[in-house]
C-alpha cells in the first residue's frame, strides 16, 4: 500500500519557510510538559526539513482548549522548551508569545538560517477552531511560509483553521508521523494480514461500536474488554469474544477483567498477524487495575517483528508509553500519538486534515 498523499519528501526544500501543524497538545505540571511523546513524535518531519535545507521552520499548535481567550495555563511555551532540549544538533528554537500580530513578521524575519520557532497556542483566538479563512490568510502572510506541513495527526480529525483553512493557501503536504500513523490504520483496514484480532475496551460503548461494527467485516476475532464488557456489552456476532469475569473492587465495581479474561485474550494475540488494540481493559490509573491491559500489552509487545501491532491512541497509547519506558524490550508497529483522531479513521470517518492534502 503506497501513501496517497504528497509528503515532504516530494517538495524541494531549499531556502523555503515551512509552517508545520504539529500536536503539543501534551499534558503540563508546574509550568513543565510532564510527558513529551508527541513533541519527540514531531522530530523526524523537523529534522528532515532542517536537513534537506528549510531555511526556517515555523510549527503551529493548540494545547486544551482554552476556548478562544489567551490563558497563561495553556501556553506552548513550555512545549516549546522541551523541543529545544530535544532538538540535538539543530537550531536554534525559538518561542513567540503570540501566533498573530505585528510582532510575528519581524521576528520570522531576524530568524537565522536553520531556525525553529514556535508560536503561542492558536486557540487563544476563536478564529482557530471556527476554521477562519481570515485567521489562516494572515498567519501565511506573517509567516512567509512557502509549505503547509500536516503533522499533527493527533488533530487531523478537526476542520480548524490550522488543518483545513491554511492548507487551502499554500502547497499542503503530509510530514512523515502523519505519513506513519496513517499507513499503519489505513493498513490494518485496506491490507491486513490475517488472522486479524481488534482487542476494544475503554468506557464508552458508543464510542467503541463504530469501531466494532467498521471491523466486523474484516476482523477474525474481536475481544472486548474494559468498563464496555464490564457494564454488560453483548455481543452481535459469533466472532466477538467479550470478557466475563472480572476484578473487582470492595464495593463490588468491576475494574478490571480477571485473569481467565486476559489469558484467553493473550491465546488470540498469539495466533494473530495483525492486532489493532483500542482502549485500556480497566482502572489502569491503579496498579491492582492495570493488570489485564498489563498481560495484553506485554504478550503484543513479545511479539516478532512480522506481526502488526497498532495501539490506539489516548488512554491506550498513554498506558502502553508507560510500559515501555520500564521494559525496553516491549515493540510496536504503532504506538497512535492520536486518541479521537485514530479512532476515527479506524472506525472509518474521513478526516479533514488529511483529505485537505495534496493528493499523490
Ligand atoms: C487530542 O488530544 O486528542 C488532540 O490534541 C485534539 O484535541 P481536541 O480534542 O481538544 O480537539
Amino acid at each position: 500500500m503506497s501513501f496517497r498523499k504528497l509528503t515532504i519528501r516530494d517538495v524541494d526544500w531549499g531556502g523555503k519557510t515551512a509552517l508545520v501543524r504539529v500536536d503539543y497538545n501534551v499534558p503540563i505540571r508546574d509550568g513543565e510538559v510532564a510527558e513529551d511523546m508527541r513533541i519527540r513524535a514531531s522530530l523526524p518531519t523537523i529534522e528532515y526539513l532542517l536537513t534537506h535545507g528549510a531555511n526556517k521552520v515555523i510549527l503551529l499548535s493548540h494545547l486544551g482548549r482554552p476556548e478562544g481567550q489567551a490563558k497563561a495555563e495553556f501556553s506552548l511555551k513550555p512545549a516549546a522548551k522541551r523541543l529545544a532540549l530535544l532538538l540535538t544538533g539543530f537550531g536554534p528554537v525559538s518561542f513567540l508569545d503570540t501566533a498573530v500580530g505585528e510582532k510575528v513578521k519581524p521576528v520570522v524575519d531576524s530568524l537565522p538560517n536553520g531556525a525553529v520557532l514556535v508560536l503561542e497556542n492558536l486557540r487563544f483566538s476563536p478564529a482557530e477552531e471556527a476554521n477562519d479563512e481570515a485567521f489562516a490568510r494572515q498567519i501565511v502572510a506573517e509567516t512567509g511560509a512557502d509549505v503547509f506541513v500536516q503533522d499533527g495527526f493527533a488533530v487531523i480529525h478537526r476542520a480548524h483553521a490550522s488543518t483545513d483553512a491554511i492548507a487551502r493557501l499554500l502547497p499542503a503536504v503530509a510530514g512523515l508521523l502523519v505519513e506513519k500513523e496513517v499507513m499503519h490504520l489505513e493498513g490494518a483496514i485496506a491490507q491486513p494480514e490475517h488472522p486479524v484480532l481488534v482487542i476494544v475496551g475503554g468506557a464508552k460503548v458508543a464510542d467503541k461500536t463504530p469501531l466494532i461494527e467498521r471491523f466486523l467485516p474484516i476482523a477474525d476475532n474481536i475481544a472486548v474488554g474494559g468498563k464496555i464488557a464490564a457494564d454488560g456489552y453483548t455481543a452481535t456476532d459469533p466472532k466477538i469474544f467479550v470478557a466475563k469475569g472480572f476484578a473487582e473492587n470492595a464495593d463490588g465495581a468491576k475494574l478490571d477483567i480477571d485473569a481467565a479474561s486476559a489469558t484467553q485474550i493473550v491465546s488470540m494475540i498469539q495466533a494473530a498477524k495483525t492486532i489493532v488494540w483500542n482502549g485500556t481493559m480497566g482502572m489502569t490509573e491503579e496498579a491492582e487495575f492495570s493488570r489485564g491491559s498489563q498481560l495484553i500489552a506485554e504478550a503484543m509487545g513479545r511479539l516478532g517483528a512480522d506481526v502488526k501491532t497498532i495501539i490506539g491512541g489516548g488512554d491506550t497509547a498513554g498506558y502502553v508509553e508507560s510500559l515501555m519506558r520500564k521494559d525496553a524490550s516491549l515493540h510496536y508497529s504503532l504506538v497512535s500519538t492520536g486518541g479521537g483522531a485514530s479512532l476515527e479513521l479506524l472506525s472509518g470517518k474521513t478526516l479533514p486534515g488529511l483529505e485537505v492534502l495534496q493528493n499523490r
